[in-house]
């Protein structure tokens, strides 16, 4: 079956055996089979955050397992479930039309509930990490269901466990939030403030709302133009590293870490290449984001594979900094 309506980049790869899982069970009987073939095994959420080959091996399960329960409540706080399969933006807009808040600063992020750990997905001075008690996996190893806490899942900068630690051996069936029941916006991020500006006192919606508006404005929706948002991670660096390409470009964008190393902002380095808006035959950068490689019609794996490394050569080359891209590539 063609896999180029589940994947937000829109590349047309084509799965053998395709499978929708609903229920935790039928993982066990996946597993089994898996096992007995030595297949190997693709997870797919919303593919948003892939780069597949035109021709994928084993087998694709599609997590369509659903759910929203509300597991504890407090004065404070409530701790509320939501299966892998659901949709990440409808979740955060339905926290917050139940009066739950924490998570408006990560509206609008294409995607599943069960794939936002893998990279612990950040928007707007928020991590997941910050919200997220633990995650229920079926462990592919015993077959068992577990839970990992939050330090069990190693979050780091667009990264976890799931991603870089154990890829592979977990899958994601839910996720348990921590949400607030009284509002506490964390508005540090540039370019919401200015978004907010017009209103008085703002509350999670008006949060919610700019966050959208800001989105739209700058990262190009899938449903339109294929992309997988960001492609490449900011880069950390010494402070060595940072020091000297602000002697020569005193307009770098960057931000201080806890640990004296700079964040890089990779959009920057790519534009100031001359590369916002360029292209090669199906596959560009955004003109509105040049950290975002956007599907012009018809590209595949490998027209993304030659642009991207040509984006990383041209940024090595002019400042020295290594770009590591935020997708996955499978296989
Ligand atoms: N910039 C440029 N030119 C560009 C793009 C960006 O000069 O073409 C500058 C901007 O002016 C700004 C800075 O770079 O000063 C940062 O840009 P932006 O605010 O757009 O954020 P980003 O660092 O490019 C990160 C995340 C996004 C997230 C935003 C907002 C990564 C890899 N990306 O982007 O996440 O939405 O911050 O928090 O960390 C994603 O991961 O897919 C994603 C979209």
């Amino acid at each position: 079956i063609s896999l180029a309506q589940c994947n937000t980049l829109g590349l047309p790869a084509r799965a053998g055996r395709f499978l929708d899982v609903t229920s935790i069970e039928q993982l066990s009987e996946l597993e089994s089979w898996l096992k007995q073939e030595a297949a190997p095994l693709l997870v797919l959420g919303g593919g948003s955050n892939l780069v597949l080959a035109d021709d994928l091996p084993g087998v694709v399960a599609h997590i369509a397992i659903r759910g929203w329960e509300l597991m504890a409540e407090q004065d404070a706080e409530v701790v509320l479930k939501v299966g892998a399969g659901e949709n990440w933006h409808q979740t955060v807009a339905r926290t917050l039309e139940s009066g739950y808040f924490g998570l408006e600063n990560l509206a609008l992020i294409p995607g599943t509930v069960g794939a936002a750990p893998i990279q612990n997905i950040g928007a707007y001075g928020v991590e997941l990490k910050d919200r997220l008690r633990a995650v229920e996996v079926f462990d592919r190893q015993d077959q068992s269901i577990r839970q990992l806490s939050n330090a069990e899942c190693r979050f780091g900068y667009r990264d976890s466990i799931f991603k870089s630690g154990e890829p592979g051996r977990y899958i994601i069936t839910a996720v348990e939030l921590v949400l607030n029941k009284t509002p506490d916006l964390q508005l540090d991020y540039g370019g919401l403030r200015e978004a907010l500006s017009g209103i008085d006192a703002p509350g999670p919606l008006d949060v919610f709302d700019a966050v959208c508006r800001v989105r739209r404005s700058k990262l190009p929706d899938p449903a339109e133009l294929g992309n997988a948002g960001s492609f490449f991670k900011n880069p950390l660096v010494h402070s060595a590293v940072y020091e000297r390409i602000r002697a020569d470009y005193p307009d770098l964008v960057a931000f201080p870490e806890a640990d004296g190393r700079w964040k890089l902002a990779a959009g920057w380095l790519i534009d100031r290449c001359g590369l916002k808006g360029a292209r090669d035959g199906s596959v560009g950068t955004y003109p509105r984001q040049a950290l975002v490689l956007v599907n012009w019609g018809g590209a595949r794996r490998a027209d993304v594979e030659r642009f991207s490394s040509s984006i990383r050569e041209a940024v090595l080359d002019r400042f020295g900094v290594e770009l590591e891209p935020e997708p996955r590539f499978y296989p």
